[in-house]
């Protein structure tokens, strides 16, 4: 939402609270962090207000006295844009562009998201989930202000815009045809998803077969996640001062220290008031998550909304329907908060284990990677197996995939005791023994 290179588009943000209810951040907290998506797309916040309200008005959400206090903030600080910390249904959207105008763009924080999703999507499939998102999010909202803006949808290359189609059919309005092209649009979006889709799946099925035990990073944005893989395994991912900055999954080898190998995933971060058409079309990456076979929680103990976030994390992972894998949560950036014990979790939390991180200087990696070890050893079976001596290669698999407690060479075979990843039982049962 640049407006150019150097001069930032300037926006002006609105929070209300509606009386009697009881939102997860305050006031003031949930517009910070509304200023911080801001500033992560671009923009120059050059002013807030906020508004107590009874109950959300009909018409122009906040109740036409507001409006007209905004409206001279709004040209006395030069704003271009004024952002909504709550989405706007799209009859407050077109009652509010009515009553700004032409020359002021209204948006909400779901519209923001989208946009820096749109614009940090890395992957074909990262790009394509983004840009229907967008449109499903834009097509109840289609009014003038926003067919112009659709024709820039896509985030990157222009790629999904529907920039030169759309000839109007006999008695058909611009509106209507542009709603037939976004409708359009979206089918092909489904499709195209599809496609990739299918293909992913393969790439899965065959890292079943190797039967490596995957483990997932989850958090609230900007947690620390990619940092966090960066040091456990090397990888030269993208780390940012920024929400979301991680968007498609990235996936890495980690040595744990009885030299087993996992595989450790980062996915896209979580906020609170996540737009639903994001996590719908974010549903097949997140699933993901519901793979791993350990899960591990970053959350930012400097952050002072820390308990928040972890709400925010669990809701999500209800939504995505994750079912119970066992959990290490990870308290991250240590280094800032030294003194500081972790809070208080909330009652009913099951965590397998909690471990305290710099991801950025390392500290306690070694008791986290520890941690995991004995997690994940809680996953295996152990028992007894007796290979033939042609079969050196199974005994190789074995030592990469499984725990090798012990190992005897006999007239029969070559005989283990193994920890072995409940996933891996099939393929080593026809050798196992008793005993
Ligand atoms: P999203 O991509 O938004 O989901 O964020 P993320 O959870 O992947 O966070 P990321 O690793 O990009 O880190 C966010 C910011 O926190 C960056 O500026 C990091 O340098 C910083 N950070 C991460 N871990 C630590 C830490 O242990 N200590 C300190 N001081 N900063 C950290």
């Amino acid at each position: 939402m640049q407006q150019n290179q150097l001069e930032p588009e300037r926006a002006f943000l609105v929070g209300i609270a509606i009386k009697g209810s009881r939102p997860l951040l305050s006031l003031e907290d949930s517009l910070d962090e509304l200023a911080l998506l801001a500033d992560t797309a671009g923009m120059q916040v050059v002013g807030t207000a906020t508004q107590n309200v009874a109950q959300i008005d009909p018409a122009t959400f906040i109740g036409s006295g507001k409006v007209e206090e905004i409206k001279l903030s709004v040209e006395a600080m030069g704003a271009h844009t004024i952002i909504f910390d709550d989405e706007l249904s799209p009859r407050h959207q077109r009652g509010l562009e009515k009553e700004f105008g032409d020359t002021v763009k209204v948006l909400d924080r779901s519209a923001l998201i989208l946009d820096i999703f749109a614009q940090h999507a890395r992957t074909h499939e990262g790009a394509l989930q983004v840009e229907l998102a967008q449109y499903e999010y834009r097509l109840p909202r289609l009014t003038r202000q926003w067919t112009h803006l659709a024709r820039q949808a896509g985030g990157g290359g222009g790629r999904g815009g529907v920039a030169g189609v759309g000839l109007r059919g006999p008695g058909e309005t611009q509106l209507e045809v542009d709603r037939r092209d976004i409708r359009r649009r979206i089918s092909k979006l489904k499709g195209d998803l599809q496609q990739v889709r299918m293909h992913r799946s393969r790439h899965r099925a065959q890292r079943d077969r190797a039967g490596i035990p995957l483990i997932a990073l989850v958090g609230y944005t900007n947690a620390g996640k990619s940092t966090l893989l960066r040091a456990l395994t090397g990888a030269d991912v993208y780390v940012a001062n920024q929400l979301f900055a991680t968007l498609d999954p990235t996936t890495r080898r980690v040595t744990l220290p009885s030299g087993r190998h996992t595989l450790l995933t980062d996915t896209v971060g979580f906020i609170q008031k996540l737009p639903t058409t994001l996590i719908a079309a974010f549903r097949a990456t997140l699933e993901e998550i519901n793979e791993a076979d350990l899960l591990l929680e970053v959350v930012d103990i400097t952050h002072p909304n820390v308990l928040e976030h972890i709400e925010t994390v669990e809701d999500t992972l209800a939504e995505i329907e994750v079912p119970p894998i066992p959990r290490i949560l990870v308290w991250n950036k240590i280094d800032l908060a030294a003194d500081q014990p972790p809070p208080a979790l909330p009652r009913g939390s099951q965590y397998a284990a909690t471990v305290t991180v710099s991801a950025s200087t390392g500290a306690g990696l070694d008791t986290l990677l520890e941690t995991i070890e004995k997690a994940l050893a809680k996953t295996l079976v152990k028992i007894r197996l007796r290979v033939p001596y042609l079969r050196g290669d199974l005994v190789s698999q074995l030592h990469e995939l499984a725990m090798v407690e012990d190992q005897q060479h006999t007239e029969d075979g070559i005989e283990l005791t193994v920890q072995l990843p409940a996933a891996l039982y099939e393929r080593f049962k026809e050798y196992r023994i008793r005993g």
